[in-house]
């Protein structure tokens, strides 16, 4: 067998620790796929493990090791957006190749990161950053290569989702579940980067790029969590025939009118009908719709959090580099070789192609909505409340009023059909003028995903 490849794990917490089991319970399997012996020579940590292998060099400088001699591969995985940037960029200055898990990194310094490895002829692979052991990056920057992507929807944080899933199937409080969530090593190290639609927003940027060959954008996607969501809500919605799912929304939108032509990049909470393949994901499973031209709709879905799951798309990328670097370990003379290259651009698009396509602001966008309005129960507010829908251009789809159940009060459940958000914020606020009206309008986008 040729030259070994040498690997080194930066970070021994769930997704390190996860890889190293892997490749002791599938080193058979990893060799005869890649004709390659794949061999951790190095593992950075700030405590000494009695756990790992001793012919495994265990080091707190991070830094010495993603430049050391004896490494070839650096896998990152200690997250952050501070220290874990500074390894990157010392381990593809010095010419090593890496793989990270690091999606909050990629969509806020990826553009700088990928540039910087361009320059130095390394890749930087990063499967594991999205949708955990579903392989959509693969997916959207090789299998669908001769597509047009329209949009794409995702439940893309496997914590948000299986606290949806269990409070709605169990009834079991929110709190409960996201402790759980933490136990089993699917929460992020700050779980309101999970109920917060954060780390979402963070996946989002990074599938958008690809989709649409625009930059990392993540300062520009349109964030809202699942801390809001009620019980009284999911239960309205099912009875409407819709699911409430956490969703992250990348959506092309042509239009002879410039000034709504652009990208919409939103992460949400959204009705979704409940016989739609995504309202059925549930628990920590992630899964990524994805509409192109001239393919049509396609469903990618698996575990999108957990130790083994992360593991495993780490792991595909190592495998990937070990083909690239061949068996010299050169991957720019291998490259050079076929004259041309093996090497699939970072972001999908050839770097110098990248495109400017604007994206929309948060009023430009163009969703459904359920509404649920608290009001007296007098003759005439319902007329009054779809007066100023229909004045504003809003068409109502379905409407659930029940019975009063305190002080003569009514929730007033409107679905309508998709409304640009400005059009909404306007009718809004006239309806929370109604005298009538008691409380706040609640809001939730809701998405017929065809
Ligand atoms: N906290 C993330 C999630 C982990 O729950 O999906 C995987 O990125």
């Amino acid at each position: 067998m040729s030259k070994s490849i040498k690997l080194a794990i930066l970070g021994l917490g769930t997704v390190g620790t996860g890889v190293i089991n892997l490749i002791n319970d599938n080193l058979d399997e990893l060799k005869r796929r890649s004709g390659r012996d794949i061999i951790i020579t190095e593992v950075g940590t700030r405590r000494q493990r009695d756990d790992i292998d001793t012919s495994i060099v265990q080091n707190d400088d991070l830094m010495a090791i993603a430049s050391s001699d004896n490494v070839d591969i650096v896998v990152e995985v200690i997250g952050g957006t501070t220290f874990a940037k500074d390894l990157i960029i010392h381990a593809i200055k010095n010419g090593k190749h890496v793989v990270t898990a690091n999606k909050a990194l990629l969509a806020e310094h990826g553009n700088e990161i990928f540039a910087l490895a361009e320059a130095h002829n390394v890749h930087v692979a990063y499967e594991a950053a999205v949708a955990g052991g579903i392989p959509i990056i693969k997916v959207m920057r090789e299998a669908l290569a001769a597509n047009k992507i329209d949009w794409l929807a995702g439940i893309i944080n496997g914590t948000g989702n299986f606290i949806m899933s269990e409070m709605r199937d169990k009834g079991r409080t929110f709190e409960d579940v996201l402790a759980e969530a933490q136990a089993l090593g699917y929460a992020e190290a700050d779980p309101t980067f999970d109920v917060e639609g954060i780390d979402a927003a963070h996946k989002l940027a990074i599938l958008a790029s690809i989709a649409f060959g625009i930059p990392l954008q993540f300062d520009k996607v349109y964030c809202e969590g699942i801390t809001g969501i009620t019980l009284q809500d999911v239960n309205y919605a099912e009875e409407l025939g819709y699911r409430i799912k956490h969703l992250g929304f990348a959506v092309r939108r042509d239009s002879a009118d410039s000034d709504s032509a652009g990208i919409e990049l939103r992460v949400h909470p959204t009705l979704i009908p409940q016989d739609a393949l995504l309202a059925n994901v549930n628990g920590v499973k992630n899964a990524v719709l994805v509409n192109s031209h001239p393919l049509g709709q396609t469903l990618y879905c698996g575990d999108g959090a957990g130790a083994g799951a992360t593991a495993s798309a780490v792991m595909a990328d190592v495998m990937d580099l070990v083909r690239i670097l061949g068996n010299n370990g050169d991957a720019k003379a291998n490259d050079d070789q076929s004259q041309g290259s093996h090497h699939v651009p970072h972001l999908a698009f050839m770097p110098e192609q990248l495109s400017n396509t604007p994206i929309l602001r948060a009023e430009q966008m163009t969703t459904g909505y359920y509404l649920r309005v608290h009001a007296y129960d007098n003759p005439g507010v319902l007329a009054d409340i779809t007066r100023i829908l229909s004045d504003a251009g809003i068409n109502i789809d379905a409407i659930l009023q029940k019975p009063a159940h305190k002080l003569g009060q009514v929730p007033v459940i409107i679905l309508t059909l998709p409304v640009v958000e400005n059009q909404m914020n306007l009718a809004i606020e006239k309806i929370e003028k109604l005298d009538a009206v008691t409380d706040k309008v609640v809001r939730i986008r809701l998405d017929e995903l065809d």
